[in-house]
């Protein structure tokens, strides 16, 4: 059996990454695929409990390295328990948020830099995306779409300065893994940014299957 396609959504807060991920996921579905629906942090037990913690208002005191420690051992129990295994079995997994996450919030916009590269490289284990959507949006649009669902976690409690930062760090990635990234602009309707999804989707398929050929 061949492994199954491994797809990450990333994007700032109030992108429309959740929402999207769950409708290209109908679809996948809808076309044939059998797939897995999961996130970060989060997606197993264990990890859903350091998600707890890390998620915790209460928890303002927590330093940076901790933080990128917690992310990245959650996401240590998120590959070896349910994403290997289930790309293995030949299924796709699609995940809302994934390390590059990881790479921009605490390295790039806590300021850690390469060691959030070597602690994920423990992580991962060689575990990485095929493909990863990067849903873009203007920091300020972002954050009036988060707002007015009234969302108010610890890490969305955040200065306009810290998303630009978010939003930046996204697209210099999307650059940096041009092979894998595809960028996608989330400031439509949720019918048209889904359609541009499965245009780029089946793009890619194309693309693959001819090198492939
Ligand atoms: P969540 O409520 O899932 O937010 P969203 O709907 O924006 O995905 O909260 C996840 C938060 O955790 C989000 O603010 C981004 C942050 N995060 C990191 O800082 N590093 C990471 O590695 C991951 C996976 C998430």
């Amino acid at each position: 059996m061949s492994r199954g396609l491994f797809i990450s959504f990333e994007g700032g807060d109030g992108s429309g990454k959740s929402t999207q991920y769950r409708l290209f996921a109908e679809y996948l579905s809808s076309i044939g695929y059998d797939v897995v629906l999961t996130r970060e942090p989060g997606g197993t037990r264990i990890s859903e409990r350091i998600r707890g913690l890390l998620l915790d208002p209460e928890c303002s005191e927590m330093d940076d390295m901790t933080e990128a420690l917690l992310f990245a051992a959650a996401r240590a129990q998120h590959v070896r328990e349910l994403i290997r295994p289930a790309l293995e079995e030949g299924k796709t997994v699609l995940s809302d948020r994934f390390v590059d996450s990881s790479y921009v919030y605490q390295g790039m916009v806590r300021g850690l830099n390469e060691s959030v590269y070597v602690i994920n490289d423990y992580a991962l284990d060689g575990v990485a995306p095929d493909i990863t959507f990067l849903l873009d949006i203007s920091p300020a649009k972002g954050r009036s779409r988060n707002r007015s669902e009234g969302k108010d976690d610890r890490l969305e409690q955040q200065s306009l300065d810290f998303h630009r930062k978010v939003c930046d760090g996204f697209r210099a990635l999307s650059e940096k893994f041009s092979d894998r990234f595809i960028v996608i602009d989330a400031s439509g309707t949720v019918k048209e940014v889904h359609d541009e999804i499965v245009r780029r989707f089946n793009e890619w398929m194309a693309e693959r299957d001819a090198g492939k050929q």
